[in-house]
């Protein structure tokens, strides 16, 4: 249907040609002589309207009732100049069959149904303009990423997704166990083939990696030894935080984009997110103009404007210092109080940057440099108005001794991150790079409010159907 009514004359140079729309009815109105069906595919926004009379094959399952919202048919017609406000071309019926019908009691009718309904019908939602629109957004920019990245000579790495280390020491990880197999067959049950414990706790010698395995919260270390190895690499996988993601900007599970570059420092750095962020917004703007506008008249007035400015405009710098001066001065009044040392909120985020501009050491991981003052490290996050942070990043310790130090102080132990060392023993060189939330770019773009709705199937306590 794209394809058909995309081009600049939206189909009217087609008239007259033959075409096979294959998609789901969206909406029938049967009139006494006529029958209107809204038949969508997908591929955009646009519904290709089919007008069928009775003399057309296949009428008698308007009659029956087969043909009906949610059924999935094929049609078969000729392209006509459409005397509708709505379209400039519709589709004359000759023949239609019905591929799979659609029982009474489908959810998604022409009544506008909330995102929170939505969430329960995770697996029908795609099929609504809201959820068909994201998807595609999604897909673009993942597209762009790609894009970006491989025109600068980055090479994609895959990063494992199951793991021993904790990149983040945040301890958020969810933990993978199950008996080994041999175990696994004498268990009575799958659910006794679980865990394997002793007095309550897992044994890990009988479990299958013989040790604790988790979820990896960041393919950031192992894009570490690539860049050791292949100077510039990206990662794109998912991710996984067991933390209290029952926010609108946190999920379970989420998609993220971890540049890694060799031979660089942390103004490289930035200098690669911004142009990065740059290049994705601008690759949407100009490639879903049809799903932005959507977007600007039914989600976020002004989503448009917002994403031309960050593609346009320069990115204000601030240091943590001068991050904590400016919310002191605010006038506002924080949940959480702000002082030197302290973590940024949310709320502190989104006053930076959608009061402050229009337009912070947490307990800092350990794998940050450390800065010449001794007290605060290389690191940058990027906040932008209606997610706050979008990414984190920083230069990473590329000095031995100075890491070991680090892990030390941390109570990390130095075995476990042996190989990890190794990167600083063995041709080690300045190096940085960040992590962005694919989610949080999605709902930058597409002005979507809630992080569950940017993904298909979101993970968050509680839930993890579909
Ligand atoms: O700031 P974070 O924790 O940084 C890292 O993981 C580094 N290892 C990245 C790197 O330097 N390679 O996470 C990076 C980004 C955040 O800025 C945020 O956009 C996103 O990941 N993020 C989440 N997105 C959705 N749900 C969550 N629970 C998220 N936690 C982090
Ligand atoms: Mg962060």
């Amino acid at each position: 249907i794209a394809d058909i009514k995309g081009g600049p004359d939206e189909g009217l140079n087609r008239v007259g040609q033959t075409v096979v729309v294959m998609g789901w009815v969206r909406t029938l109105r049967v009139q006494s002589s006529v029958t209107f069906l809204e038949v969508n595919d997908g591929s955009s926004l646009s519904n290709m309207q089919c007008v069928m009379n009775s003399d057309a094959e296949g009428y008698d399952q308007v009659e029956s009732g087969l043909i009906a919202t949610g059924a999935s048919i094929w049609v078969q017609g000729t392209l006509v100049a459409s005397q509708g406000s709505k379209q400039k071309v519709e589709l004359k019926v000759e023949k239609v069959v019905v591929v799979g019908k659609s029982d009474p009691s489908y959810p998604i009718q022409k009544k506008r149904v909330s995102r929170e309904f939505l969430r329960t019908k995770a697996h029908l939602r795609p099929r609504t303009n809201t959820f068909g629109a994201i998807a595609r957004v999604r897909n673009a920019l993942a597209y762009a990423t790609h894009k970006f990245f491989q025109e600068n000579g980055f090479v994609w790495i895959s990063s494992p997704i199951i793991t021993a280390s904790d990149c983040e020491g945040a301890g958020e990880q969810f933990c993978v166990t199950t008996l080994i197999p041999s175990s696994r067959e004498a268990a009575d049950s799958p659910v006794d083939a679980i865990p394997n414990t002793k007095n309550g706790l897992i044994d890990w010698s009988q479990d299958f990696f013989g040790k604790p395995a988790f979820l990896t919260v960041s393919g950031q270390l192992n894009a570490e030894t690539y860049a050791t190895a292949l100077s510039d690499v990206y990662t794109f996988g998912p991710t996984f935080r067991a933390e209290n993601s029952n926010t609108s900007r946190h999920l379970a599970e989420f998609w993220m984009i971890e540049p890694e570059l060799a031979f660089a420092d942390l103004d490289d750095d930035m200098a690669c997110a911004t142009a990065y962020l740059q290049y994705v917004v601008r690759h949407v703007l100009d490639n879903c103009k049809e799903d932005m506008e959507f977007f600007n008249t039914w989600i976020e007035k002004g989503v448009i404007d917002r994403l031309n400015d960050v593609a346009e405009k320069d990115f204000v710098q601030l240091t943590y210092t001068d991050a904590i001066g400016l919310l002191l001065k605010a006038k506002k009044k924080f949940e959480f109080p702000v002082k030197w040392g302290c973590d940024l909120q949310s709320e502190h985020e989104r006053y930076i940057t959608e009061e402050a501009f229009k337009g912070c050491p947490e307990i800092k991981a350990f794998y940050m440099r450390q800065n010449d003052d001794g007290k605060t490290v290389a690191a940058m996050d990027m906040l932008v108005p209606r997610v706050g942070e979008l990414i984190g990043g920083s230069q990473r310790e590329e000095r031995l001794d100075y890491l070991e130090n680090r892990l030390d102080e941390l109570k990390l132990s130095k075995e476990s991150y042996w190989w990890y060392l190794d990167l600083r023993r063995y041709g080690s060189v300045p190096h940085a790079g960040f992590g962005l939330g694919f989610e949080r770019l999605v709902q930058f773009a597409t002005g979507i409010e809630n992080i569950r709705d940017a993904i298909p199937f979101p993970r968050a306590p509680g839930s993890a159907e579909f």
